[in-house]
């Protein structure tokens, strides 16, 4: 009977029973979690591609401060009698350096630099630079040092005096007095019959992350720790690998003085063997102890990944041979040792002495990036049998390869649980209908094997080329229901690539764009900060119709514990075009127990191809307070929405 009077009703109303949303009723065991979620659950993966080391992240200002690209004039335009010469160099490693006569014919002689597509000078903001300079003139020699905006007028001025024939490190500091992204550095010598040598030639702002002197930049660092990370990958990627051996990251080449940290290429000066950034190369200056120190920075686990002998197997594809992957091997070991030794060790007193005497306390390693074919796995065995004998506690990440699946992911699976790695890096660049297909991908994923590091992963909407759209993040906070739900065996997760310059990038989309300036946060940004800040510490079964929800009406739903708080958090994404109503009971509540109040933080757009732009994110978290009632809440889910709720519950 009371049937009958609400669909009259609804008649009357002029709504036609089809078009009234049915509700979806789902159940969370609040009594027995399934799973512990890992602190390091929701991290950050780093790789210098896009700028997004030097030219992004570090915050040097000047490209080439050494002259030791191969053409070592590359962002610098000389004016009047400058030579790059490399007698007596003040550093070894980094042997050239200019020598700059003032002789007469020009007014001046000197260089500008023109930095990373422009340097980003702010109004009032302060920027410390600074030279290592000699001179073998009988008298001082001035050095004059101007910021130049792009119209090229009122420069901002400073001046040093150099003395002696000894090489000496100069420092000034320049207030800006003006705002342009795409400023130029100039260094001369104003008077006439003057000459000098100069190297190392450095512009940082004061204000980096934390106040460091080598520093990093304040905005792009913060808001990686506004992600609160649990896990920070570095160095890559593909850099890890290096277009050729010669070229590999090779850690202890990014340690110790930054001056004499000898310049590597860049593997994304190529893309598909085409070199199509030949000003890319690595100064290095932001190394392991730089990445070390921002892990310990930002509360994440520093996850080093080493090469293992194979060079980008997509570019020269070069192969140690495993009778020489010893000192490859020995710089795994050393590593270990850089980050956990004690002072008295070799490594242990070289970080020791940058300033850190504490161990970095590392509890894992990666070797290799996503390499592939039994090449990989060889030389995996050799390094992992090194790593368990001098290392038993330290994790081994090992690859399942550049794919979600194929050969190459088949192959490789059965190799790592055969050779005992403890974690296996998965990648996958995918549509946005593979990342909700995959909600359920580790639903059946072996419990006893290595667990997995979703290493890479980002979802490309190929039909708006690739770009950060609302489409592209929803898919990716749809598919990570199903990370959250099997925290069991996913133990890390970190989207990829994180930075790009918007003036300079190699691959999109990414995480974070970024210009001179500023930066902007893309919708994947703000879900993957909805997912790291509510992380949760155990997986509560959640299920509709006693199912997993991992797409079943346009819904996907995760439920967590947060033993911290106390708190029920629940993640639930509608990718539907229509509102979804949807009612939770809580099951295994005390008996006295009832959720006393909640609130939900939530992402939604109408349009799947909204995007955020610098200087207008529109893509953002808001909140809202929501209803709750007893032991259940009914929840009316926008059309294209994700929401975090985060339920409070009362002890009796
Ligand atoms: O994230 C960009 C690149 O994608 C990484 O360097 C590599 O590991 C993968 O191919």
């Amino acid at each position: 009977m009371k049937y009958r009077t609400s669909i009259s009703m609804l008649l009357a109303a002029g709504i036609s029973l089809a078009a009234t949303a049915q509700t979806h009723n789902m159940t969370v065991d609040v009594a027995n979690p399934a799973a512990t979620i890992q602190p390091t659950m929701y991290g950050v993966f780093f790789e210098d591609i896009n700028f997004g080391a030097d030219g992004g992240l570090y915050a040097e200002l000047v490209k080439n401060r050494s002259f030791e690209f191969p053409q070592p004039f590359v962002g610098w335009t000389p004016f009047g009698d400058v030579t790059v010469m490399d007698e007596n160099p003040a550093f070894d490693r980094n042997p050239h350096y200019v020598h700059v006569v003032n002789d007469g014919r020009l007014l001046r002689a000197g260089l500008d630099n023109d930095g990373y597509r422009g340097i980003g000078i702010k109004n009032g903001k302060e920027y410390r630079f600074s030279v290592y300079a000699r001179t073998s003139d009988s008298r001082p020699v001035k050095i004059a040092v101007e910021l130049i905006n792009s119209a090229g007028d009122n420069p901002v001025k400073g001046e040093l005096t150099v003395t002696g024939n000894k090489w000496e490190k100069y420092t000034l500091i320049l207030k800006a007095n003006y705002t342009d992204a795409h400023s130029r550095l100039r260094v001369l010598l104003p008077d006439k019959g003057t000459s000098v040598d100069m190297d190392h030639i450095s512009l940082f702002p004061v204000d980096t992350w934390k106040n460091r002197e080598n520093g990093l930049r304040a905005d792009l660092a913060q808001a990686i720790y506004d992600l609160n990370p649990g896990v920070f990958r570095f160095p890559g990627g593909c850099i890890i690998e290096g277009n050729s051996l010669a070229t590999r990251y090779q850690w202890k080449n990014s340690v110790g003085p930054v001056e004499n940290r000898p310049l590597n290429e860049n593997r994304w000066n190529y893309t598909f063997k085409h070199r199509a950034f030949p000003d890319y190369f690595q100064s290095l200056g932001l190394g392991f102890f730089e990445y070390f120190l921002f892990s310990e920075d930002i509360g994440a686990e520093p996850l080093p990944v080493v090469s293992c002998g194979l060079s980008c197997q997509y570019e020269s594809n070069e192969v140690v041979p495993l009778d020489e992957l010893e000192p490859y091997i020995q710089d795994a070991l050393d590593l270990i040792e850089f980050a956990n030794g004690d002072t008295t060790t070799v490594w242990g007193k070289v970080r020791a002495q940058m300033g850190h005497p504490e161990p970095f306390n590392l509890k894992m390693i990666g070797v290799g990036n996503e390499q592939w074919n039994k090449v990989y796995v060889e030389r995996l065995e050799m390094f992992t049998k090194a790593i368990r004998e001098k290392y038993p506690d330290i994790k081994i990440v090992g690859s399942s390869g550049p794919e979600a699946d194929g050969e190459k992911f088949d192959y490789l699976w059965p190799e790592m649980k055969r050779v005992g790695v403890d974690l296996v890096d998965e990648h996958y660049y995918k549509e946005p209908n593979w990342f909700l297909a995959n909600a359920g991908r580790y639903d059946s994923y072996d419990r006893k094997g290595p667990k997995v590091f979703a290493g890479e992963y980002a979802s490309h909407d190929h039909s708006a080329n690739k770009h950060n759209n609302w489409r592209a993040a929803l898919s990716e906070a749809a598919f990570m229901t199903g990370l959250e739900r099997n925290a069991d065996v996913v133990l890390m997760a970190t989207y990829a690539p994180l930075l790009a310059h918007f003036d300079a990038w190699q691959w999109n989309p990414d995480m974070i764009w970024f210009d001179n300036m500023q930066l902007m946060r893309t919708p994947s940004y703000y879900v993957q900060q909805m997912y790291g800040m509510n992380a949760g510490t155990d997986v509560l079964p959640l299920l509709m119709d006693g199912k997993p929800v991992t797409g079943q009406e346009n819904l996907y739903a995760t439920a967590a514990l947060d033993s911290n708080t106390g708190e029920i958090i629940l993640k639930i994404v509608n990718t539907g075009d229509k509102n979804a109503e949807v009612n939770i009971n809580f099951n295994g509540l005390a008996k006295k127990s009832k959720i006393v109040s909640g609130y939900c933080t939530y992402l939604q757009n109408d349009s799947l191809i909204a995007e955020n732009s610098l200087g207008n994110e529109t893509i953002i978290p808001r909140t809202r307070p929501i209803k709750v009632s007893d032991k259940e809440i009914a929840l009316d889910l926008q059309p294209y929405s994700f929401g975090v709720y985060r339920l409070q519950v009362s002890k009796k």
